[in-house]
């Protein structure tokens, strides 16, 4: 998954060039924006109400255009992206908008499984990665019910494993602990910086969540007005203390939820498996 954007120059993966972005005449939401983004760095995009952190997400995955200026991925221009290329672009991107858009007729395995299924994912491999998704947010057993049927936490949950089912190379995640009490925002926030450890994805996370951002040492790209305040850099280079955390035999658990193990089926508590047939629905 991380070969398309794989970064072989040293090159910042991720570059937003003088970029000013204006919804209409008026609505200004982004301006002279100049920032790069290494493989692999975790950064926290904040900034208050208004100030411009889903629109430098939005940039990024072609959601929105710039007025002025460039965004490149890997040296490619996202904004003159053909529109045609977008599904491209998005998939070797996970993304967690900032209301969920989770299809409240589907089950959660469903829209889990959504984005495998838009890449052809054979249905063989697509069950486990979904289970696998589901594990590690810690909602193993919760395949068969409906958005509905979850609380806002949970289906906020569910957002986040919609978008690392895919293993993405880059997830962007707008406000992901937005409806979360404190514990809860700690374990996905933990999760997402495991994402960036154990993938080597490059994650960025717009929050308004001071609690979370002084937990941890990572950069902090701050907005006011669309405009950079600040850029405070880790104090442990371009990863943060992504690599830090690391500790040895860690690996499959560090990243997860207490009580859930990534990955490992094993632990899937009898009787809440998908039965064969939601997968086939
Ligand atoms: N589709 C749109 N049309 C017009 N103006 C918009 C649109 N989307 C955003 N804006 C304006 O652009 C500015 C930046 O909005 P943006 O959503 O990027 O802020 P934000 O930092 O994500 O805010 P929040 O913390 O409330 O999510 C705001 O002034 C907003 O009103
Ligand atoms: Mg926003």
């Amino acid at each position: 998954m991380g070969a398309a954007f794989s970064d072989e120059q040293g090159a910042p993966m991720i570059r937003f060039h003088n970029v000013t972005k204006h919804y209409g005449r008026t609505g200004m939401a982004l301006e002279k924006v100049d920032l790069a983004f290494q493989q692999g760095e975790f950064a926290f995009i904040t900034g208050r109400s208004g100030a411009g952190k889903t629109t430098l997400l939005k940039l990024l995955y072609a959601a929105e255009h710039p007025t002025h200026g460039d965004v490149l991925l890997e040296g490619r221009s996202v904004a003159r992206l053909h529109p045609s290329s977008v599904p491209w672009l998005r998939r070797n991107m996970g993304i967690v908008v900032q209301d969920f858009r989770l299809l409240p007729r589907r089950s959660i395995f469903e829209n889990v499984a959504l984005p495998l299924e838009v890449c052809g994912v054979k249905r063989g491999e697509l069950r486990p990665r979904v289970r696998q998704a589901l594990a590690r947010v810690g909602l193993e057993g919760m395949g068969k019910r409906r958005p509905g049927e979850l609380s806002g936490g949970e289906q906020q949950r569910v957002a986040i494993a919609r978008a690392i089912v895919n293993r993405p190379s880059i997830l962007l995640a707008d406000e992901p602990t937005g409806n979360l009490d404190h514990y809860l925002s700690s374990d996905i926030m933990d999760l997402l910086v495991g994402i960036c450890r154990d993938q080597g994805a490059t994650v960025l996370v717009a929050t308004h969540d001071q609690d979370q951002v002084k937990r941890h040492d990572f950069r902090e790209v701050h907005l006011r007005g669309g405009r950079i305040e600040f850029d405070r850099r880790s104090q442990h280079g371009p990863s943060g203390n992504v690599t830090a955390l690391k500790q040895p035999g860690d690996e499959a658990t560090h990243s997860s939820p207490p009580g859930t193990e990534a990955g490992d089926e094993r632990d899937e508590p009898q009787g809440q498996r998908e039965s064969p047939s939601e997968a086939q629905a």
